[in-house]
């Protein structure tokens, strides 16, 4: 093989190494890899004592944010929330009577049904059970 020849492969192959190294980075960042659907179906939100009547919290539930809610008569309600509209996050009003999505002024009734703004669905409903001291919130089956 000739000088040339061989300086002519050794840069192209020099070429093609560093291609690949900054290309690869950069397909890995725009194309991540697929996260298995988060399989959480039960978890403990608070403790039984953590929240006063006519409180809430914003807690995990899998990948995704749930909402508890303590009624003023002492009793649990838990949500997804996942605002339906875009996915933003809600909250409890501070008049307790209502779950506001603060993005685009979407409202939501206590039971997560959608009552004014614009998210097109109810929120997801939880069921919740209070065992030895802590809040359990879990998905209904078949959901
Ligand atoms: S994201 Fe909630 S109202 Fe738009």
């Amino acid at each position: 093989m000739k000088r040339r020849t061989f300086l002519d492969v050794f840069l192209a192959a020099s070429g093609a190494a560093l291609a690949a190294f900054v290309a690869y980075p950069i397909a890995r960042y725009l194309v991540p890899p697929k996260a298995p659907e988060a399989a959480t179906r039960r978890v403990v939100a608070a403790k039984q004592d953590e929240l006063a009547p006519g409180g809430f919290k914003i807690f995990p539930f899998g990948g995704e944010p749930g909402i508890l809610i303590r009624g003023r008569n002492g009793e649990y309600r838990a949500l997804s929330a996942v605002c339906t509209h875009l996915g933003c996050t809600v909250q409890l009003r501070p008049d307790g009577q209502s779950i506001w999505c603060a993005c685009h002024n979407g409202l939501y009734d206590l039971e997560g049904r959608n009552v004014s703004g614009p998210p097109p669905r109810p929120l997801e409903s939880y069921v919740v059970h209070v065992i030895g001291g802590d809040v359990v919130v879990e998905k209904a089956k078949g959901a």
